[in-house]
């Protein structure tokens, strides 16, 4: 796919088979692009890297080398997943890098959400560019980036954390779905074999966990929400919810409350459930999510969170909150 301009009569992708037709086409447009030179992805396991690296290694198989950052911000279940799913099942060429220690040390004692993130971003591009200083030959980088990224920020992924990169490593860009709307990602996606809940999943912001741990991050506290969080997300599955709510997650504040647990008294934190409904994220409504479902979410947390004796919801729309806490 060339230039950066979609076609006005470039049709829609809307089945299955515009999809195989699109996946046919890109394998011989990659082919064409690449050759026999070897290709880096940096594999977050979101929609747009997993399709991209699923089109890639169709393409170009070994030729590809995917690197998955585990920068411990990560949902539970999510570096397993990319593991299987990529390295197990569809044999890629797949480098684990378990960064976390070097992530958590250098947010040790950081509040502020801004200075987070930039953290995040800048050892995100340190990690991936020693990775890639690893490997010999590599002469490409493809990148997950679609339309609307290039609609939005011409071009370059900065919830990716990969701003920058190319230009810094001299690789030429390879972008096989940089001209598709989400929604057509997500059918390329299904007719390559991609887990639903990989192709479906809700929207992830690239600091991950690490912005609705909020304030300063502490691994006690970092782990209160992702066990809480694989518990809302169990639940919301189990009632079908999943499939109708736009994102959905929790939050841990580093705020202390008294509580009593088998006639002792505790000084714990609560967690925060969040469920937004949205069309782009720049409004958004709460869910009403039916007492019974709240109950037995609280019941869970309350017995399976270490640390945690509050269970909030949170009923604010955007406007006047974010649906972040940070
Ligand atoms: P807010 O909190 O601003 O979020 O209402 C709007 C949408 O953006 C996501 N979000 C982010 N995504 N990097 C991202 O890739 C970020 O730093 C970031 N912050 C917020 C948020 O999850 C919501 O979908």
């Amino acid at each position: 796919m060339s230039g950066n301009v979609r076609d006005p009569n470039m049709q829609r992708i809307t089945n299955r088979e515009l999809a195989n037709a699109f996946i046919e086409e890109q394998i011989k447009e990659i082919k064409a692009q690449v050759g026999d030179k070897k290709v880096l992805l940096a594999l977050s396991g979101g929609v747009d890297s997993s399709v991209c690296a699923a089109l890639l290694i169709k393409a170009i198989g070994n030729n590809l080398t995917c690197v998955h950052v585990n920068h411990g911000l990560l949902r539970k279940g999510e570096p397993e997943q990319v593991i299987k799913v990529f390295k197990e099942q569809m044999g890629a060429n797949l480098i684990y890098v378990d960064a976390v220690d070097e992530f958590l040390d250098a947010l040790a004692g950081v509040e502020d959400p801004e200075q987070k993130r930039k953290i995040i971003g800048k050892i995100f591009i340190d990690v991936f560019k020693r990775e890639a200083q690893k490997l010999n030959g590599i002469s490409f980088l493809g990148q997950g980036t679609i339309y609307p990224d290039i609609l939005e920020s011409k071009g370059l992924k900065a919830h990716h954390n990969v701003g920058g990169l190319p230009a810094e490593l001299g690789f030429e860009l390879v972008e096989p779905v940089k001209l598709l709307y989400k929604d057509e990602v997500r059918q390329v996606g299904e007719a390559l074999g991609l887990p639903r809940n990989m192709v479906y999943r809700q929207p992830f912001p690239g600091p991950g966990l690490g912005v609705r741990c909020v304030g300063a991050i502490t691994r006690d506290r970092l782990e209160a929400v992702r066990e809480s969080d694989a518990i809302l997300r169990e639940e919301f599955a189990n009632a079908g919810l999943d499939q109708k709510v736009w994102q959905y997650f929790t939050i841990v504040p580093p705020v202390k409350s008294t509580g009593i647990k088998d006639g002792q008294r505790t000084f714990e934190w609560p967690v925060v459930i969040r469920a937004i409904n949205s069309v782009d994220a720049v409004t958004a409504t709460i869910e009403e999510i039916p007492y019974a479902l709240l109950n037995k979410i609280r019941d869970r947390i309350l017995n399976e969170v270490k640390g945690v004796n509050r269970v909030l919801y949170d009923l604010s729309n955007k406007p006047c909150a974010t649906i972040e806490w940070e």
